[in-house]
């Protein structure tokens, strides 16, 4: 279906869920080893891509954390981030909403200021250079403990003004939302926008928790959301955004074919889905591919596409004013098309 490609091409869109950490391509992880004087396990940039290959999202978030070792300073956090946005500006991504995991770095004796200011001074590079707006969200490693939380948010307070919201990552199973219930209800008392990824690994009883107990604006995932039929009433009575990852799921086993994948039934129940990228670098593609391979998986309809970019605009964290003006240029793009 080349002229729905060319479609998506040009489709204006925001991307809710990306992991700067998963941009982290292996050509650039291998030249930051190199300018760190830092010894990788893998010869090449072949054997690295090689080892992508994983069972579940444990297997992948070994590799990953071990991969995020090669960022030193903040010109690396600087490149990181300039390298995922001019990817995204190449797929028409006009606004994008980026995840960091600052406890991967902190822990390793690598000051939050240096990965702050690394990622924020890229981000507002790109706004003056290509237009493209972006917003920050800090997530919280969830093997971690919820002590370990707080101290991460204390240390992020002092530069609220340059962080739009908190999130939930790492491994889901076992690490339930109630864990993170005291820290989030401080974010949300300090007016911060709360996101969790929910029902990627975990069971239908995350999502509900995620909505219950820590308010979440959005879920990250949400698929096994599909397997409770009241949570999915409510979540499209909720209008809920969920922000989905079809070749992150694929890579990881959430899906063992993309024919399978619930955004079908996401769509069919009226959930506001979304369409974003995870760990590009990791798992095949960036969020035009994601369009594309579920387009052609799904049969998704060209109003089901600009369905999905819509949702990906009115569920954003921008400011109403540059969601008015987001809004205006898909309109006027599907007006042409
Ligand atoms: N961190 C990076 N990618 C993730 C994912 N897909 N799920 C949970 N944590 C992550
Ligand atoms: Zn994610």
């Amino acid at each position: 279906m080349t002229d729905l490609n060319a479609f998506i091409d040009e489709l204006p869109k925001a991307e809710l869920h990306v992991h700067i950490e998963g941009t982290l391509e292996p050509e650039l992880m291998f030249a930051l080893a190199e300018r760190n004087g830092i010894a990788l396990p893998y010869g090449s940039v072949e054997e690295l891509r090689a080892a992508y290959s994983f069972k579940n999202l444990q297997e992948f978030l070994d590799l990953y954390y071990q991969g995020a070792q090669v960022l030193i300073t903040r010109q690396d956090f600087y490149d990181l981030t300039m390298a995922y946005l001019k990817r995204a500006h190449a797929d028409r991504v006009l606004h994008t909403e980026i995840f960091f995991d600052p406890q991967t770095h902190t822990e390793r004796g690598i000051a939050f200021e240096t990965v702050l200011d690394g990622i924020t001074t890229a981000l507002s590079d790109a706004a003056h250079e290509l237009g493209l707006t972006s917003e920050l969200i800090l997530c919280f490693l969830r093997h971690l403990s919820e002590d370990d939380a707080i101290a991460t948010y204390e240390m992020a307070l002092p530069h609220r003004d340059r962080i739009a919201g908190f999130g939930l990552d790492s491994s889901e199973k076992g690490h339930p939302p109630a864990k993170f219930e005291r820290v989030f209800t401080r974010v949300r008392a300090d007016g911060f926008k709360v996101v969790a990824h929910a029902g990627e690994e975990g069971p239908p009883e995350y999502v509900r928790d995620a909505l219950d107990l820590l308010k979440v604006d959005r879920i990250d995932h949400g698929n096994r959301a599909l397997e409770d039929s009241a949570l999915v009433e409510r979540l499209a009575r909720e209008a809920m955004p969920l922000t989905v990852c079809p070749l992150s799921n694929l890579s990881l086993a959430v899906v063992t074919d993309l024919a399978d994948h619930p955004l079908r039934q996401m769509l069919d129940a009226g959930l506001v889905a979304t369409l974003n990228s995870d760990d590009p670098a990791y798992f095949g593609g960036y969020v035009n591919q994601n369009y594309k391979e579920t387009q052609s998986a799904l049969s998704l309809t060209k109003d089901e596409l600009a369905l999905l970019a819509r949702n990906s605009l009115t569920a954003s964290f921008a400011s109403p004013e540059r969601k008015a003006e987001l809004l205006g240029t898909l309109d006027s793009y599907l007006a042409r098309t």
